[in-house]
C-alpha cells in the first residue's frame, strides 16, 4: 500500500487532475478545500474516473486547528502537494492582503504540521510568472527571477523563499517546486475540467465559451509585440501532461531517490506558442470556429515566455507528451460537457 497523500485544493482545476492521477497510480488521497473556487460535484467526477472517491474535507488551509483535526483523522499522511491558493492576477492587485493571508498562511501552516507529524516532502505549486518578461527564452531553472509585478505572482516568490528557508533551516523534509507554464485543457474523459467564475480571464475559458456562443468574441490583446504574428507568445501545457508530473514529483521524494532536499522544476513543453497560432490550432482540431477581433494590448502581459523543459525531461523522466490538438479537442469537450450539464 501507498503512503496517503494531502492534496491541498484538490477540488481545483489543476489539483482535481492530480488526484486522478494519484489514484491511478495507487495513492490513497485526502483533499483538503474550502470550496472557495471549486465545488464538490468534482469529487463525483474523480470517482467516475477512478473508481475511487477520495476522502475530503472542506475546511481552509489557513484554519491550523482545521488542518490538526484532518492530521488526526486520517493518520499517515507521508506527503503533501499545496494547490490551494488564490490565482487571479488582476484580482491580487486589488485585494492584496486576501492573497498574502492566504497563499502564505496556507504554506506556513502546511510547513508547521509536516515537521509535527513526520510528512517527508511538499510538491508546491509555483508558476512560470516568477521570470517575468524574461530576457532569454526559452528559460531554464537559473534563469532571473524577476520582480514580481503583481501580489500574487510576489506570493509564488515569497513561497518558494519560505520553502527554501524553512528546509535550509534544518527541516525533516523535502520540497519540489514546480513552476508551471500555461496549464491548459481538460481530462480526455470530460468529467473534470476547469471551471471560471464569471467572466473568464485566460485565454482557454475564453476562447471555449466564445467557440459556444456565450461570449460574442474573442478579444486578442495585441497584434503590435516583436513576436512573428505580433500576438503574445506562452507555453500553453496539457493539465493531464501537469498532473502525471506531480506523481513523479511524488514519489521522488518518497523514495529519496534525490540527495537535493529541495528541487525546483520547469512544467512546460519547450514550445511557444502566439495566441493566434492557438486559436487556429482550436479550430482546425476542433471545426469550431472562434470568432475573434484584435484589440489593444492588456496591461501588465509578458511579450514572450516558454519553458526550456529538460531539466524534468532528464532527471524527473518526464515530457509533456499530448499533442496541441488533443488539448484542444480537451477543452471544446469539456465546454460541450458544462452545457450538456447545464451548467454554461
Ligand atoms: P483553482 O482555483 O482551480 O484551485 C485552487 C483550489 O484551492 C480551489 O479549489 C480553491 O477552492 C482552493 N483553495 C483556495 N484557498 C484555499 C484555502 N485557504 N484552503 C483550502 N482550499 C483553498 O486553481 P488551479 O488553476 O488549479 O491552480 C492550482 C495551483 O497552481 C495554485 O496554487 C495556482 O497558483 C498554481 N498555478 C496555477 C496556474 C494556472 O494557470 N492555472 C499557473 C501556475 C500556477
Ligand atoms: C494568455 C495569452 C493574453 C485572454 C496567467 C497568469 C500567470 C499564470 C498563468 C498562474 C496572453 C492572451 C488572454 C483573452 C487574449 N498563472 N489573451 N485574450 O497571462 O499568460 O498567465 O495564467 O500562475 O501567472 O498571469 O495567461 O490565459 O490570461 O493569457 O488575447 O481574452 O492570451 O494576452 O497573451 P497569462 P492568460
Amino acid at each position: 500500500m501507498k503512503p496517503r497523500i494531502l492534496v491541498t485544493g484538490g477540488t481545483g482545476y489543476i489539483g482535481s487532475h492530480t488526484v486522478v492521477e494519484l489514484q491511478q497510480a495507487g495513492y490513497p488521497v485526502v483533499i483538503i478545500d474550502n470550496l472557495s473556487n471549486s465545488n464538490r460535484e468534482v469529487i463525483d467526477g474523480i470517482e467516475r474516473i477512478t473508481g475511487i472517491r477520495p476522502d475530503f474535507v472542506e475546511a481552509d488551509c489557513t484554519d491550523m486547528a482545521a488542518v490538526k483535526e484532518l492530521f488526526d483523522k486520517y493518520p499517515g499522511i507521508k506527503g503533501i502537494i499545496n494547490f490551494a491558493a488564490s490565482k487571479a492576477v488582476g484580482e491580487s492587485m486589488h485585494k492584496p492582503v486576501l492573497y498574502y493571508r492566504n497563499n502564505l498562511n496556507t504554506l506556513m501552516n502546511l510547513l508547521d504540521i509536516m515537521g509535527e507529524r513526520d510528512v517527508k516532502g511538499i510538491v508546491f505549486s509555483s508558476s512560470c510568472t516568477v521570470y517575468g518578461e524574461p530576457d532569454v527564452n526559452p528559460v531554464t531553472e537559473a534563469s532571473p527571477i524577476k520582480k514580481a509585478t503583481s501580489p500574487y505572482g510576489n506570493t509564488k516568490q515569497i513561497s518558494e523563499e519560505i520553502i527554501t528557508d524553512v528546509i535550509n533551516a534544518g527541516a525533516p523534509f523535502k520540497s519540489v517546486i514546480l513552476r508551471y507554464f500555461n496549464p491548459v485543457g481538460a481530462h480526455p474523459s470530460a468529467e473534470i475540467g476547469e471551471l471560471p467564475n464569471g467572466v473568464p480571464q485566460n485565454l482557454i475559458p475564453f476562447l471555449t465559451q466564445t467557440a459556444m456562443g456565450i461570449r460574442k468574441e474573442l478579444s486578442v490583446f495585441g497584434d503590435d509585440y516583436n513576436t512573428p504574428d505580433g500576438s503574445c507568445i506562452r507555453d500553453y501545457i496539457d493539465v493531464v501532461d501537469l498532473a502525471k508530473a506531480h506523481v513523479i514529483a511524488v514519489e521522488r521524494m518518497l523514495t529519496d531517490k534525490s540527495e537535493e532536499k529541495i528541487e525546483i522544476f520547469n512544467l512546460g513543453t519547450g514550445n511557444g506558442l502566439s495566441v493566434l497560432q492557438l486559436i487556429n490550432e482550436f479550430e482546425t482540431a476542433t471545426g469550431v470556429k472562434v470568432p475573434h477581433k484584435i484589440v489593444g494590448r492588456r496591461a501588465g502581459d509578458i511579450e514572450k515566455v516558454w519553458a526550456n523543459p529538460e531539466h524534468a525531461n532528464n532527471v524527473l523522466g518526464w515530457t509533456a507528451a499530448t499533442p496541441i490538438a488533443d488539448t484542444m479537442r480537451s477543452a471544446w469537450a469539456w465546454q460541450c460537457k458544462l452545457r450538456e450539464r447545464g451548467i454554461m
